[in-house]
């Protein structure tokens, strides 16, 4: 490799200068950019926010980036508020001479960062109106109208919307709802293409399936959607040969096909994980011997083994199955804990037709009378979202298996009964 050595990284995203196996699909998110506002899907922990990070810090020559998570914001007021205050930490001379042209909303923050410094932009601007809240879409309508009069581009980032979404629909359905229309309109006039600011959206959950639980899955469908690519096989195996061999590790020829196995449908999380623990044996077998084996087949499996029951990882394991509680309504969260119990405590796939029973059996308890075609829409929504948030894959004909095997044994270990 003709640089320096990436850490492992196990949790953090990655930053843009250890960045591998993304070129490609960058590229394309950029082309899509050209013309389309842009929704990145991917399950949990595969690369998103990495991605993303990339994006901004890369925007291109004349474009003005930021990127904000929005995971624990719960009002569009918050929305704006943020989006101002990463603008003004990252260009603070374009807010002040530019954005904040004849716009009194921030001549006060403006004022109270050039006597207290710049932290302060943020609480001032929260209190330059006391009816943010109620005037939430007319500071938002005015932000895009002065944006749209100069002559730069913008790319807002915004990770995790849909947690956001879901914040603001418990807290006020409607409130969503106007907030999504007013986006999605703004979104639309000007045409993208005519357009100098840009949105890249991306997060966790499934932006779509949560919108379309609530009805309003077409207050989003403007975005070109796109999807990160999962990593291959081959990208698997090159990663572990090179985060060891960099690392001056002896192994055996069959290691890394053997961790890309054992992973089954790679989580990069778990990937570097098990690569990083690899690494680890090899450094305590040096620290004790001079003269070691090289790493074999039977110490990827081990490691595995490990990792599952490793209380270090195990916080990061639990986080799939909490979601699950955080996100499926019931009867499909009881249900969901079902099937993955069952399919788990499987040495292979489990068949769809003993899944459905296993769902009417838990469904039923809790709703007897519930008609059985709606029962199946129900049972068929749930095994899409199980799939879509790369909990399970479809195996040949009608058999459902854990897309991880680390995951598998995981539940299997902790959650199985
Ligand atoms: N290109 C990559 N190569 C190797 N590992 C990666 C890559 N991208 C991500 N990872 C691994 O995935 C982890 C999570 O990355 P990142 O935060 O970008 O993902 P995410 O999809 O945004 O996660 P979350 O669902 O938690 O928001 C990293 O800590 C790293 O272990
Ligand atoms: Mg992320």
């Amino acid at each position: 490799m003709d640089r320096p050595l990436p850490e492992f990284y196990t949790g953090s995203p990655v930053e843009d200068a250890d960045l591998r196996f993304r070129e490609a699909f960058i590229e394309e998110v950029r082309e899509s950019l050209l013309s389309r506002h842009v929704l990145l899907t991917a399950p949990r922990r595969t690369g998103k926010t990495s991605v993303m990070n990339y994006i901004c810090s890369n925007p291109g020559s004349g474009t003005l980036a930021i990127a904000v998570n929005v995971q624990d914001l719960e009002h569009p007021a918050d929305f704006f508020q943020s989006l101002f205050d990463a603008l003004h930490d990252a260009y603070p001379d374009f807010v002040r001479d530019t954005l904040a042209k004849g716009w009194d909303l921030l001549k006060k923050p403006l004022a109270h960062v050039k006597d207290f410094g710049i932290g302060e932009f943020k609480l001032s601007l929260r209190d330059s109106d006391p009816n943010w809240e109620k005037n939430w879409r007319q500071h938002g309508s005015r932000f895009l109208q002065q944006v749209r009069e100069v002559d730069v581009s913008i790319l807002l980032v915004i990770d995790e919307l849909p947690d956001m979404c879901i914040n603001i629909q418990r807290k006020d359905e409607e409130l969503l709802r106007t907030f999504l229309a007013w986006w999605r309109s703004q979104r639309q006039s000007p045409t993208p293409s005519k357009d100098n600011i840009r949105w890249l959206v991306g997060g966790s959950v499934n932006l779509k399936g949560t919108l379309d639980r609530m009805g309003f899955v077409d207050l989003i469908n403007d975005f070109e959607d796109m999807t990160l690519p999962i990593l291959t096989r081959d990208e698997v195996m090159q990663f572990v040969h090179d985060m060891l061999a960099g690392r001056e590790v002896v192994f055996e020829a069959e290691v890394p096909a053997r961790l890309a196995e054992q992973l089954g449908r790679p989580i990069p999380l778990f990937m570097q994980m098990a690569t990083q623990s690899l690494y680890r044996r090899w450094k305590r077998r040096i620290a004790q011997k001079t003269e070691v084996d090289p790493l074999g087949t039977d110490d990827v499996d081990e490691v595995i083994h490990e990792l599952v029951r490793e209380s270090g990882a195990r916080d990061k394991f639990q986080h799939f199955y909490t979601r699950i509680r955080n996100y499926y309504p019931e009867p499909q969260r009881s249900a969901a804990y079902a099937l993955l119990s069952m399919i788990s405590r499987r040495s292979g796939p489990a068949g769809r037709a003993a899944l459905y029973s296993e769902f009417v059996r838990v469904t039923e308890q809790q709703q007897s009378n519930e008609k059985e075609y709606e029962l199946k829409r129900v049972f068929n929504e749930l095994l899409l979202h199980l799939e879509n948030d790369f909990y399970v894959v479809e195996i040949d004909e009608g058999g459902y298996d854990f897309s991880s095997g680390i995951l598998k044994a995981w539940w299997a270990k902790f959650y199985a009964n």
